[in-house]
């Protein structure tokens, strides 16, 4: 095998003029099981690949043997830089890592590991604070320096005739139902403000908006004609929340929505959809993947048995790469002082830092003092928004104090500014 790395920018949109792009999302495509890509699906992934400045990765085997074609990449791999909320509207910059695969043929021969160990290093080297990725395999990314930093809830409401909130809306505002075009219209923007004012929301790619309101499915590389939207409009007519979704029934029963995306941007706009989702006709349940953890849903209904979670899923795995700089970034809420020692086997945060805290910033230095606890990268990545406490960690064996009951005083130490939920997945 002659097998050779590069990094490549897409050129054009026209598939016609960038057959290296056209190569790899073809590659893409095929470790992720999904359809041949039309004509059509490549020039939208080109322009959405264009819009969002990515960088493409891409390992070629140049001894592949005929017919084999050389030009398609046996791994591929992708990533931009974007935004994480880290608190009170502070912003982390994050490299936003995706589009990982590598062929059948050539697995566990460490191309991920090759790839991986080159971005993380290079995203480094420009200064970017964290990188960031969501997973569909969670055993594969710790070995990186990976951690889980934000979650979300698979709930299932059942919305039959028992169905009812405690505060039914007031009248303030109304869910209007709308066209496809028309949520497409306004989601961009009431995405933007949700990540504005979110702690654990990730900035989405510019092709989300044509997704969640199905004009074009990025999973099936389709026009999706199934899926419906509403928007919660304020009285002043300001849009203040969306939702999107597919509804399933066969005839002669009662069917179920799946909610594609739903984004409120006050509690108010959240309970107001929640409860029009609550009475859609012919409709006995609503399932959702992305509901936060501390979810008021739950407590909002006057039968809180009609809430169940089906699964709690890690959303964001955070990777550090320059631990004052993460740290500095996000919003602290406690007072008081720390020293850490981080492990990492990718070399890239390995030491000691010590943390003090006061009036919601930190102050973070290398240190040579004594640590109170020690973990490895992946660790500090789960504790360094606050969605993960210390503890829960220490007791997972993954913390370890070297002082006793030190775990608590960090779980004091590293609260979040408010609940961490993020609904993005790239
Ligand atoms: C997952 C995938 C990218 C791994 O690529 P790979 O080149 O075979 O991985 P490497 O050989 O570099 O392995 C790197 C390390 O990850 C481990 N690893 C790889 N795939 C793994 C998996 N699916 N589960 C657990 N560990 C895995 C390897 O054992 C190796 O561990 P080590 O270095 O500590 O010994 C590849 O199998 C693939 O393309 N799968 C389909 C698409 C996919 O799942 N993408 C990831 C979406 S999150």
């Amino acid at each position: 095998m002659d097998l050779q790395m590069s990094t490549f920018r897409p050129r054009s949109a026209d598939p016609a003029e960038d057959p290296e792009a056209v190569a790899w999302l073809r590659a893409v495509s095929q470790g992720f099981h999904q359809d041949r890509l039309t004509d059509e699906a490549l020039g939208r992934s080109l322009q959405g690949l264009l819009d969002d400045g990515f960088t493409l990765r891409a390992v070629h085997d140049h001894d592949i043997p005929a017919p084999a074609d050389p030009r398609r990449p046996v791994a591929t791999f992708s990533s931009t830089d974007g935004t994480i909320n880290a608190g009170a509207g502070r912003m982390l910059p994050a490299r936003l890592i995706t589009d990982v695969t590598v062929r059948p043929s050539h697995r566990r021969r460490g191309l991920l590991r090759t790839m991986m160990s080159a971005e993380l290093a290079e995203a480094k080297a420009a200064g970017l604070p964290v990188a960031a990725l969501t997973v569909t395999e969670g055993g594969i990314y710790r070995r990186f320096g990976f951690g889980p930093a934000t979650f979300e809830a698979k709930i299932e409401v059942a919305t039959d005739s028992r169905f009812a909130l405690h505060t039914p809306p007031d009248g303030g505002g109304q869910v209007v139902l709308v066209d496809a075009a028309v949520l497409e219209e306004h989601a961009g923007e009431i995405f933007r403000r949700y990540h504005a004012q979110t702690l654990g929301s990730v900035q989405r790619f510019s092709v989300i908006p044509t997704h969640v309101s199905g004009l074009w499915d990025w999973s099936s590389r389709e026009e999706n004609r199934r899926v419906r939207g509403a928007i919660f409009v304020a009285e002043s007519g300001e849009p203040e929340g969306y939702v999107a979704w597919e509804a399933r029934r066969d005839p002669d029963e009662f069917g179920k929505i799946t909610v594609r995306d739903l984004v409120p941007l006050t509690p108010r706009a959240y309970l107001a959809l929640w409860d029009f989702l609550g009475h859609v006709d012919l409709i006995d349940s609503v399932r959702w993947g992305s509901a936060p953890t501390e979810d008021p849903l739950r407590f909002a209904l006057t039968e809180p048995d009609l809430y169940r979670v089906r699964g709690l899923d890690a959303n964001v795995w955070l990777r550090m790469l320059d631990v004052p700089a993460a740290l500095t970034a996000r919003a602290w809420q406690s007072t008081g002082s720390c020293v850490l020692a981080v492990e990492d086997s990718l070399d890239l945060v390995g030491g000691r830092y010590r943390i003090k805290i006061a009036d919601g910033d930190a102050e973070v230095t290398r240190t040579d003092d004594e640590a109170d606890a020690a973990m490895d990268a992946a660790a500090l990545g789960s504790i360094c928004l606050g969605g993960v406490r210390p503890s829960v960690l220490a007791a997972a064996g993954l913390i370890r104090e070297l002082r006793p009951s030190v775990a608590a005083s960090l779980d004091q130490l590293f609260a979040a500014t408010g609940p961490v939920w993020g609904i993005t997945h790239f």
